[in-house]
């Protein structure tokens, strides 16, 4: 049967802690979207280190051999042969990736792979990011937007990054990101159908059982 769970939600807000936990706890797959958008991100900067038009970004990642692994214990990347697992966590990916994501044809060609990705798993995978819900998979069995207050997704990057960066730097990147973000997509609020489950105050846990609860009886 299909269970094809959709997390959409801001940074911090939980999204992949619980998603893991989820398809860990359902034995299904695990799709990490904006990792797909950093691995292509790892690309860019290595060919393009002075930066290049959009129709260049586009070219490369329709060119590009994106490999997704689904596993909720050990997701990993790689591009063009490449692993690059580490270097997508890495802050100047962070900080270059929305002008891979905010590159329309780039997200047409990703969403495309994205949908491969959950028919290969049968429609069984849950897979977050910010358009999923809405985009990707609005024909999915549970959608859900997470949400949390920005004092606590702050306060969660900020225990990530365990010192590497200052609170003020922290608070930015979070509010920066935010607004970045929604250049593509709305994730702020729910569309039709989606329920909103806010993580401020529930432990990763109480969010998965919230979420379970949403989920058709087979
Ligand atoms: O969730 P994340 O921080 O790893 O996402 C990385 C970037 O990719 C972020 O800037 C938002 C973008 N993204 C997107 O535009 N659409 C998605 N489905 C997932 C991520």
């Amino acid at each position: 049967m299909s269970l094809l769970i959709a997390i959409d939600g801001p940074s911090g807000s939980g999204k992949s802690t619980t998603a893991k936990l989820l398809a860990r706890r359902l034995g299904l797959g695990y799709l990490d979207t904006g990792a797909m958008y950093r691995a292509a991100t790892t690309e860019y900067l290595r060919r393009y280190p002075e930066g290049a038009g959009a129709d260049a970004v586009a070219r490369l990642v329709e060119e590009a051999a994106l490999v997704c692994d689904t596993t909720p214990e050990s997701p990993a990347f790689s591009i063009n042969g490449h692993d690059v697992t580490e270097e997508i966590r890495e802050p100047r990916i962070s900080a270059a990736v929305s002008t891979v994501a905010t590159n329309l044809e780039v997200r047409r060609l990703l969403t495309a792979l994205m949908r491969g990705i959950i028919a290969d798993h049968g429609r069984r995978i849950v897979v977050e990011g910010r358009d999923i819900t809405t985009v990707v998979a609005p024909d999915a069995d549970v959608r859900v937007l997470l949400v949390a207050d920005p004092s606590a997704r702050v306060a969660r990057r900020a225990a990530e990054v365990e010192g590497r960066a200052t609170a003020a730097e922290v608070t930015d990147q979070v509010l920066r990101r935010d607004r970045d973000d929604s250049t593509v997509s709305n994730f702020t609020e729910a569309a039709e159908g989606v329920t909103v489950i806010d993580s401020t105050f529930l432990t990763p846990d109480e969010v998965v059982d919230a979420i379970i609860a949403l989920a058709p009886r087979a």
